[in-house]
């Protein structure tokens, strides 16, 4: 690219260097498992070192093309594209501690990253403490001399609250502790966690970034000392990304400010609807005035992101009633993608998770998570209106 480009979408346009053929309009897929070497000297070299050309579990074209997009929007120097988030995540985890050390993470993070944090690591001789994210000094106290992790994520559902990482990541680096950030709800547009003292960003590329509902990927990004380290073990874990699938995230990827930006405008406009609706007991959503922490997040975040949850003073079946009559939205998991997504958690948790793990994860019978998808505002926003009409 000549021209220095300042909008994102222009860079996701034209920053792809190296195509292989300079006239095609789309990047080439690799769907090559095995590369094979000049000579040699060049095998042993593709066959050592941290690269793409070799064996699709150590590293892909197409597959660390989309690691190149995604560092380059986090400002990080390289990455790594995973089979999921969680593969990304659980890689990373893995990578970066051995049995006895600690890990200090957050009382409130996505269902995978608890377990790993309550269940698996313990389980593996490495202790882990989680506390309230929005306390950095909570983090400080957590800290002890085996400390070698500090897993962050922000916004977090389904009470969005925020992380300071600023503040704790000033915390972290005065002790030499790693942080590490599962960005997945904000996207690469909303936040820059590297920006404020972050680490490692991890992503579930299956929400935001791929962005379509038509894959399953995650990704990692970091300094190359650290992304050594994790490319280590996932030769290991083969957790790797398929090149297909990077393939139609760097499809994705090249909307995804427009998207973002309308998911960010959408979420905005239905939490001022709902604050504002007789209906509706609570609304969290990080761009609402009345969110606890709605400074902060003024702060470290360029928009909102397309997530928020509300309770509803029906409870239970008030939440049964609004999902049903809602004709926009699908009943289904994840988010992220072009069409909205409406789920009531406690249908899913009330019988798996214990009452207090369901009272610490704000999982209220009443609370709805609404996903925005990139419809027209005002014909989301009349869905919406029209299903409150049965609560
Ligand atoms: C915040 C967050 N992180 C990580 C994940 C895991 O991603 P994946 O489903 O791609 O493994 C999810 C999935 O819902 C998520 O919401």
């Amino acid at each position: 690219m000549t021209a220095q480009a300042t909008s994102i979408t222009t860079r996701l346009l034209h920053a792809d260097e190296g195509l292989a053929d300079p006239y095609s309009m789309a990047p080439p897929l690799h769907q090559s498992v095995n590369h094979s070497a000049r000579d040699a000297d060049h095998l042993a070299e593709i066959a050592t070192t941290m690269g793409d050309s070799y064996y699709t579990r150590r590293g892909n074209p197409t597959s660390s093309r989309l690691a190149r997009v995604i560092a380059d929007l986090e400002g990080a120097e390289t990455g790594l594209v995973f089979a999921s988030g969680m593969g990304a995540i659980a890689t990373t985890i893995m990578a970066l501690v051995r049995a006895g050390d600690h890990i200090v993470g957050q009382r409130n993070h996505y269902i995978g990253i608890t377990k790993m944090l309550t269940d698996l690591m313990p389980g593996y001789g490495v202790e882990t403490t989680r506390v309230d994210q929005r306390d950095p000094d909570a983090f400080a106290a957590a800290i002890r001399p085996n400390t070698r992790l500090i897993v962050l994520e922000s916004p977090v559902n389904p009470m969005m609250h925020l992380t300071d990482f600023r503040a704790v990541c000033e915390i972290a680096r005065a002790r030499g502790i790693l942080t590490a950030c599962d960005s997945t709800f904000a996207t690469p547009i909303n936040q820059r966690p590297i920006d404020q003292g972050v680490d490692i960003v991890m992503h579930s590329v299956t929400k935001y970034i791929g962005g379509h509902h038509d894959l399953l990927a995650g990704c990692v990004v970091s300094s190359r000392a650290v992304m050594e380290r994790i490319w280590d073990l996932s030769m290991t874990t083969g957790a790797i990304g398929a090149p297909f699938n990077s393939w139609l995230a760097l499809r994705g990827i090249r909307t995804m400010e427009l998207r973002v930006r309308q998911q960010n405008a959408t979420a905005l406009a239905a939490a001022r609807l709902l604050e504002r609706h007789p209906a509706v007991a609570r609304v969290f959503y990080p761009g609402l005035d009345s969110h606890p922490q709605h400074e902060l997040a003024r702060r470290q975040m360029s928009g909102f992101g397309g997530l928020l949850t509300f309770d509803l003073k029906g409870g239970y079946q008030a939440g049964i009633d609004l999902i049903a009559r809602m004709k926009l939205a699908r009943n289904a998991s994840s988010l992220g993608g072009v069409s909205t997504v409406v789920t009531q958690p406690a249908v899913l948790f009330a019988e798996r998770l214990s009452p207090e793990t369901l009272a610490e994860q704000g999982l209220t019978p009443g609370l709805i998570r609404l996903a925005v998808g990139i419809e027209a505002t005002a014909d989301l926003l009349e869905d919406l209106e029209q299903a409150l009409r049965a609560c």
